[in-house]
């Protein structure tokens, strides 16, 4: 039946009635906070220019950061770290007293009910900038970063991460990062992997924000080709055949169809990560009074919760947890 027995109107007439048959639910619990931790930053919180809202935060900072983000529901933390010193194999991604492992530690003593995951990748520790070690020639060499990434992310287990997230894209990461976690004795920490990760030039805030831009080149021989749908499902289904427990998709705003293609593909839980480039975008036109930053963000949110997203990433975590407990 169509009009006038079919009226969509009926059901919008009132608040009650619209909450009645709202399909998608958005929770400060479904959110993660990423968190900028540096060893040698000039006082304890420096301001990224790109970000308005977000700071490369000392230890005791990113602490005081966990504590608020638990204290309005949010569900986790992903940590970043910035070291002081960068080398050719980026060892300081595995260093037990690297920032990361210190900022681990600190958190889960003093805010343990809040989960901690961490970004596994080499980029923010290598001096050239790459996600894994280089060849004579240049390129990045796949089978030998594994190692260094499974390494990686046992010394962020053994610090006391609750969840590891490989970012770097090598292929067989997931597989060699899990029989590492278990053949020290981390059989049960989880891996979130950044299954499709694309090649994006919405990170480009992120990499200000870690120190991270790629001395040469560009990440395409590594991270998708932003033209590729098909792919991304494959990629999401070889971690998943490696052992990944959450699989991501990388960024989000312009890949929604590719959030929900995965969502179809897997029962696994489903990431979105809202990234960098994205949250600059929202915060320069809410500045500049072009849009209504409140009503934006909950809507961006909600609409990565309806494409499949089982948990978002997101710079806007505590403010999108503070005006969610306003809502209700
Ligand atoms: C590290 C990494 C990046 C992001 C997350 N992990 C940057 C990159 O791949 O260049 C981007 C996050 C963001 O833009 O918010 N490999």
């Amino acid at each position: 039946m169509a009009f006038p027995q079919t009226r969509m109107r009926r059901l919008r007439a009132s608040a009650p009635l619209r909450g009645l048959v709202r399909e998608t639910d958005l929770r400060a619990g479904q959110l993660m906070l990423p968190l900028f931790v540096a060893e040698a930053s000039s006082g304890d919180r420096e301001p990224i220019a790109t970000m308005p809202g977000v700071e490369r935060l000392s230890l005791a900072a990113v602490v005081a950061e966990a504590r608020e983000a638990a204290a309005v529901g949010i569900a986790a933390v992903m940590l970043f770290g910035v070291p002081a010193a960068k080398d050719e194999e980026g060892s300081g991604a595995w260093d037990e007293e690297g920032v990361v492992q210190l900022a681990v530690r600190a958190i889960k003593q003093a805010v343990p009910e809040l989960l901690v995951a961490t970004d596994v990748c080499l980029c923010e520790y290598t001096a050239h900038g790459h996600c894994g070690v280089l060849r004579g020639d240049g390129s990045v060499d796949n089978d030998a970063s594994l190692e260094l990434l499974a390494r990686t992310a046992v010394s962020h287990a053994r610090a006391g991460a609750d969840l590891v997230a490989p970012s770097d894209m090598m292929d067989g990461r997931v597989g060699a990062i899990r029989e590492e976690l278990d053949g020290e004795g981390f059989a049960d920490t989880p891996i979130l992997a950044y299954s499709a990760k694309f090649a994006s030039a919405f990170y480009g805030p992120f990499r200000e924000a870690a120190d991270s831009t790629p001395a040469f080149g560009d990440r395409r021989g590594y991270q998708m080709d932003p033209a590729n749908g098909r792919e991304a499902v494959r990629e999401a289904l070889l971690d998943v055949q490696e052992g990944a427990d959450m699989v991501m998709v990388k960024p989000a705003l312009a890949y929604g169809d590719l959030i929900s293609a995965v969502r179809q593909a897997t029962r696994l839980p489903v990431a979105a990560y809202n990234v960098s480039g994205e949250y600059a975008m929202v915060k320069a036109a809410a500045a500049a009074g072009y849009i209504d930053e409140r009503a934006a963000v909950l809507e961006i949110l909600t609409s990565l919760r309806r494409a499949g997203a089982d948990t978002i990433v997101t710079y806007h975590a505590k403010d999108a947890a503070r005006w969610l407990a306003e809502q209700t």
